[in-house]
């Protein structure tokens, strides 16, 4: 980790601009370059960003080339195709694949040895494809994972019986998609078990939540288009815990190598300790046995389709 905390952000998109502007309103890191197909994009937020510097803190922020790679210490990649209407993430894994294996071999030939942060979806297949091409150590290959579905739990819950989000703890493990779950045998709302706080809390009030959370980008681009704020939050989040070498438990796509609930080669949404070497161990929730049967089957339906369209 070089002492300029240096971003290259490769994705210009809703995503990325949001991700570069919480960046640059947090001031987490020293210098962000934006990386993306279309230039003038990037040069117009580039622009558009130093001109909110005055307010906040300095920081080097420009358009940036693929050299700008050699010497980051974070390659966040945002860039992909999303998620329209009635799409699932997992549809799109072909198209996502094709314009990854591009963006990492032109990383990868300016010598970059850092940490790659990912968020383009079906991130957990995107980031094990990382993991794979760069030929990276795969604590310094990172997947947003169900950071947001854990962070769209806890605000959903917090709301329900009006507590502040962060006093909810507990995460949403699996798949950033569809077969992502609750580990409900692991909630804790103020160090005191959920039914504390919702006497009648039935299988169909779980199941109401799973739905919430499950839906809950489905419901944002059907409204504006994408998502955006969520996910570009969790990143900052990730990105502030290398640069400042928080060793923070944080959920994230992780790689199972066989030593963590008896899964391994895939990446799948787990809590890990962060800091500046990326993830430091793995923080492996206890689970029921209906919960080790959701995890399992949220792996092998990643498996598959890295079977079917990874090579
Ligand atoms: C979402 C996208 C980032 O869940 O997958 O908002």
């Amino acid at each position: 980790m070089s002492n300029n905390q240096k971003v290259i952000l490769i994705g210009d998109g809703a995503v990325g601009s949001a991700y570069a502007f919480a960046l640059v309103n947090q001031g987490i890191g020293h210098e962000l370059g934006i990386l993306d197909v279309d230039k003038n994009r990037t040069e117009g937020d580039a622009l558009d960003l130093r001109h909110a510097l005055p307010f906040l803190s300095p920081k080097k922020v420009y358009s940036a080339e693929y050299s700008d790679c050699a010497d980051a210490d974070i390659i966040c990649i945002t860039a992909g195709t999303a998620q329209k209407p009635g799409e699932t993430r997992l549809d799109l894994v072909t198209r996502n694949l094709k314009i990854l294996k591009s963006i990492i071999d032109s990383v990868m030939a300016t010598g970059f040895d850092g940490i790659f942060l990912l968020a383009a979806n079906p991130v957990d297949i995107l980031t094990y494809a990382t993991y794979k091409w760069s030929g990276f150590p795969a604590e310094r290959v990172i997947g947003s994972g169900t950071s947001l579905d854990t962070a769209r739990l806890r605000q959903t819950l917090a709301e329900k019986i009006n507590i502040e989000a962060g006093s909810v703890h507990g995460y949403v493990l699996g798949e950033h998609g569809d077969t992502g779950f609750i580990a409900w045998s692991n909630i804790r709302i103020g160090n005191l078990p959920i039914e504390k706080w919702i006497p009648d809390f039935t299988d169909q009030a779980k199941e109401d939540f799973r739905v919430a959370v499950r839906d809950a980008a489905y419901s944002i681009i059907e409204k504006k288009g994408s998502t955006s704020y969520g996910v570009a939050s969790a990143l900052a989040r990730i990105t502030r815990a290398i640069f400042r070498n928080e060793n923070a438990v944080l959920p994230v796509s992780a790689y199972m190598d066989g030593s963590h609930y008896g899964i391994e080669d895939v990446y799948l949404g787990t809590p890990a300790v962060i800091g500046r070497e990326g993830i430091n161990t793995i923080a492996e929730v206890p689970l029921n046995e209906k919960e080790k049967a959701e995890l399992t089957h949220s792996a092998n339906t990643l498996k598959k389709i890295i079977a079917d369209s990874f090579t």
